[in-house]
């Protein structure tokens, strides 16, 4: 009888882990990852297949897109399971013949990997079997300029990601390392942050009382506004 596949267990890489070395074969030459992208910061990011349409409305997303990510000092990686002359067909096909949404022609210039082994795909636990044991969920990988992954995000293969807030939360977590702040629910540039909760009752209390721009909603929760100005010339400038 035939036994169900079973993935041999692998630690999932976490927030605040190192990214996962690996060197790979992409569209747009080997990369050495995460070294060749040290210095800034990177999106890792998986799809289910090549010529599904998830994935394409994606990636015409993504490309149209990699300009913005770019001023933010951000650059692109995909990967997928396929083979790499899938992947070149796959692209073509979308610059030659797909015009979805007012995008036409797009060209995507960002490195795409090939990961038939699926070794990458299983370090960065980009395959849920319980989703699909053969295709990569969509996965979001933040990794810093010192190659620290921040933040991680799985959508399932049936639904296309929210690139307003892909794109939010590159922004929001660049703000909170540039101004030591954190950033609340909904937040977008041009909104009050968070400043770090105060060490003691005292320091509390003045902050309360505190006439100058800091809102506090009790002791543990103070605001300030941060104009969004700052905010994007601060991250725009890298
Ligand atoms: C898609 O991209 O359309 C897709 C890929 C794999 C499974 C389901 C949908």
């Amino acid at each position: 009888m035939e036994q169900p596949q079973v993935l041999q267990a692998m630690p999932m890489p976490r927030i605040g882990d190192h990214a996962p070395e690996f060197k790979a074969v992409t569209t747009q030459g080997n990369i050495n990852f995460p070294a060749d992208y040290k210095g800034g910061w990177v999106i890792l990011f998986s799809h289910p297949a090549d010529f599904t349409p998830v994935c394409t409305s994606e990636f015409l997303t993504f490309a149209t897109l990699e300009e913005q990510f770019g001023k933010a000092n951000c650059k692109l990686v995909g990967l997928s399971i396929d083979g790499l002359y899938s992947h070149i067909a796959w692209l073509r096909t979308i610059k030659d013949k797909i015009e979805y949404k007012g995008m036409k022609n797009v060209e995507v210039k960002f490195p795409l990997i090939e990961d038939i082994t699926m070794e990458i795909a299983k370090k960065y636990g980009m395959i849920q079997p319980g989703e699909s044991s053969t295709k990569a969920v969509r996965a979001v990988f933040y990794i810093d300029p010192k190659g620290i992954i921040r933040a991680i995000i799985y959508y399932p293969l049936s639904l296309g990601r929210n690139f307003d807030e892909l794109y939010r939360v590159l922004i929001a977590l660049q703000t909170a390392d540039e101004f030591s702040v954190a950033t609340p629910a909904d937040w977008r540039p041009g909104d009050d942050v968070i400043v770090p909760t105060a060490g003691s009752c005292g320091v509390a209390k003045e902050r309360m009382e505190n006439k100058d721009d800091m809102k506090c909603y009790d002791w543990f929760f103070c605001t300030r506004p941060l104009d969004k100005e700052k905010v994007m010339k601060a991250i725009l400038k890298k």
